[in-house]
C-alpha cells in the first residue's frame, strides 16, 4: 500500500520534473535562437493566439483554419496599424557592396567620401574600422582603424566637413556596456584624437555640431534601457575641444536611442527614436542581448533661437534607427527606412521600407518612394542628384517586413521632387 502511494508520488515527481525540464528548454531555445539572429520570434509571443494552436492536437483540416485564421489577424492588423505606406516606385540601381556588412554603425558624408565607421558583422563580432565609399568613381576606396577604445556601436557623430567628432556608444559585441571616451578623426590626415570623456556613456545619442558647441543628448542610460533626457554640449573648433567639461544644456522632452538628429539654417531638429532596447542578460558572461519592451515613435523637436524645444509634426508613422539614415536636400531633409513598433500580434519587429521627406518650408511630411527593401540603420549619402544608402538590417521579404540578415550593400535612385 504504501510502496504503491510511494511509487506513484515518484512517478508523478518524474512526470513534473520532466515537463519543467522540456519547458526550460524550450524557453532557453527560444532565447538563444531569437538573441543569436537578432531576429525575434517569440515562443511566448502572444498566449491567446497562440495557446490556441498547442493546446489542442487537432485534425489537419482544424490546424489549418486555425493557421489561417493568425494569418488573417496578423495580416489585417498590419493593414490597419502598421502596413507600408502607398509610395511610388523609385529605380534602385544596385553599386558595390560594403567590404563588410554592419549594423548599427557610423557613417558622414564629407564632400563626394561616404566614411562608415564600425558596427555589429554580426551580434558576435564587432568591427573595429572605417571603410570609405567615393561617390565620383563608385568603389570602396581604403580603410583604416578606429581607436581601440572607441564604441564599436551606438556612436553619436557629427562633422564640421573635416573633423568627425564620435561620441560615447556601446563597446563591444552582443549588448556590452558603453564607453563615455569621445574621440576626433581629421579626415586629412587620418588621426584620432582625444576629447574630454562624456559626463555619463549613452547609446546611440542625437548628436550635432551647433553654433560652434557638439550637442549630445538623449540616447540610453548606462542599462542600454532607460532614456537619458540629459543634454550636453562642449565648444569644439578645428578638431580641439574649447573647454576641459561639457556642459549641462536644455534637457530633450522625450529621451532615447536612434534618432536622427539634424542641423539646417541654424536649427536644430530631432527626429523620431525609440524607449527601451535589447539589454543585456543578467549574469551573462558574454552580455547577451535579450529582447525587452520598445517603443518606436515619430516625434519630432526642435531647437532654434528661443533655445526651447518647439514640438514639430511628427513622422508619417513611428520611426526609429535612423542616426545615420538621413541628409538635407534642397531645404528637406530625406530619411530612409528604420523600424517602427513591432506587429501588434505577432510581436515581431517591423521594419521600414519608406522614403521619407521632411519640407522645412513648410513643416510637412510626406513618403517620396519605396525602397528595394525594408532596411534598418541604414547609412546615407547624397552626391549629383543620386541618393545613396547602404547597411543595416533588411527584411526577410516583401511580405515579411520583420528582420533578417545584416547587409552590406549599397543601392542609390535617383532623386527627384
Ligand atoms: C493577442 O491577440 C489578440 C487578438 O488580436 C488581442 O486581442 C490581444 O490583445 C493580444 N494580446 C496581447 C497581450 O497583446
Ligand atoms: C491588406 O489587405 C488586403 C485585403 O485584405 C490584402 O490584399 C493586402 O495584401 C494586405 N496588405 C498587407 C500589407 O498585408
Ligand atoms: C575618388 O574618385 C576620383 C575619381 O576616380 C578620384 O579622382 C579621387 O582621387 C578619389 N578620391 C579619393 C579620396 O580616393
Ligand atoms: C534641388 O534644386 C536644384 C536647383 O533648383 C534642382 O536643380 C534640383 O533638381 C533639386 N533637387 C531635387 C532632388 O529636387
Amino acid at each position: 500500500m504504501r510502496k504503491t502511494s510511494g511509487t506513484q508520488n515518484s512517478m508523478k515527481l518524474i512526470f513534473i520534473a520532466s515537463c519543467l525540464v522540456l519547458l526550460t528548454a524550450a524557453l532557453i531555445f527560444d532565447f538563444i535562437w531569437a538573441s543569436s539572429s537578432f531576429t525575434y520570434l517569440s515562443l511566448v509571443s502572444n498566449w491567446s493566439v497562440h495557446k490556441a494552436v498547442r493546446r489542442i492536437i487537432p485534425k489537419t483540416e482544424e490546424k489549418i483554419e486555425i493557421v489561417k485564421y493568425n494569418n488573417r489577424l496578423a495580416r489585417d492588423e498590419l493593414n490597419a496599424t502598421f502596413a507600408d505606406i502607398p509610395a511610388p516606385q523609385l529605380e534602385w540601381e544596385e553599386m558595390p557592396s560594403a567590404p563588410v556588412p554592419r549594423l548599427d554603425g557610423a557613417a558622414i558624408q564629407i564632400k563626394n567620401l561616404l566614411y562608415v565607421f564600425a558596427g555589429y558583422g554580426s551580434i558576435n563580432h564587432v568591427h573595429s574600422h572605417v571603410d570609405i565609399y567615393n561617390f565620383t568613381d563608385n568603389t570602396w576606396s581604403g580603410s583604416f582603424p578606429i581607436p581601440k577604445e572607441m564604441a564599436n556601436s551606438h556612436l553619436g557623430m557629427a562633422s564640421d566637413g573635416r573633423y568627425i567628432y564620435a561620441v560615447t556608444g556601446q563597446y563591444g559585441p552582443q549588448c556590452r556596456g558603453p564607453t563615455a571616451r569621445c574621440f576626433v578623426l581629421d579626415t586629412e590626415t587620418k588621426q584620432w584624437q582625444d576629447l574630454p570623456t562624456l559626463p555619463a556613456p549613452r547609446y546611440a545619442p542625437a548628436t550635432q555640431l551647433w553654433r560652434g558647441r557638439l550637442h549630445v543628448m538623449g540616447g540610453s542610460k548606462e542599462n542600454r534601457y532607460d532614456p537619458g533626457l540629459e543634454h550636453w554640449s562642449l565648444a569644439v573648433k578645428d578638431g580641439k575641444a574649447l573647454e576641459k567639461e561639457w556642459r549641462s544644456e536644455i534637457p530633450i522632452p522625450r529621451g532615447g536611442p536612434h534618432r536622427s538628429c539634424v542641423v539646417v539654417d541654424d536649427r536644430l531638429f530631432v527626429i523620431g527614436g525609440q524607449e527601451g532596447d535589447f539589454m543585456a542578460k543578467p549574469g551573462s558572461p558574454i552580455f547577451k542581448c535579450s529582447r525587452r519592451h520598445e517603443v518606436q515613435y515619430g516625434d519630432v523637436y526642435m531647437l532654434d533661437d528661443e533655445m526651447k524645444w518647439k514640438t514639430l509634426p511628427p513622422m508619417p508613422k513611428p520611426n526609429s534607427h535612423i542616426e545615420f539614415a538621413w541628409v538635407v536636400v534642397n531645404n528637406s531633409i530625406i530619411i530612409v527606412g528604420g523600424t517602427t513598433l513591432k506587429h501588434p500580434v505577432t510581436k515581431k519587429m517591423v521594419l521600414v521600407g519608406e522614403v521619407f521627406r521632411f519640407r522645412l518650408d513648410k513643416m510637412e511630411w510626406s513618403v517620396i518612394g519605396r525602397m528595394p527593401c525594408r532596411v534598418k540603420t541604414t547609412l546615407v549619402g547624397f552626391w549629383d542628384g543620386w541618393l545613396y544608402f547602404t547597411s543595416g538590417q533588411r527584411d526577410r521579404g516583401p511580405d515579411d517586413p520583420s528582420p533578417r540578415q545584416v547587409i552590406g550593400n549599397m543601392w542609390r535612385t535617383k532623386l527627384k521632387f
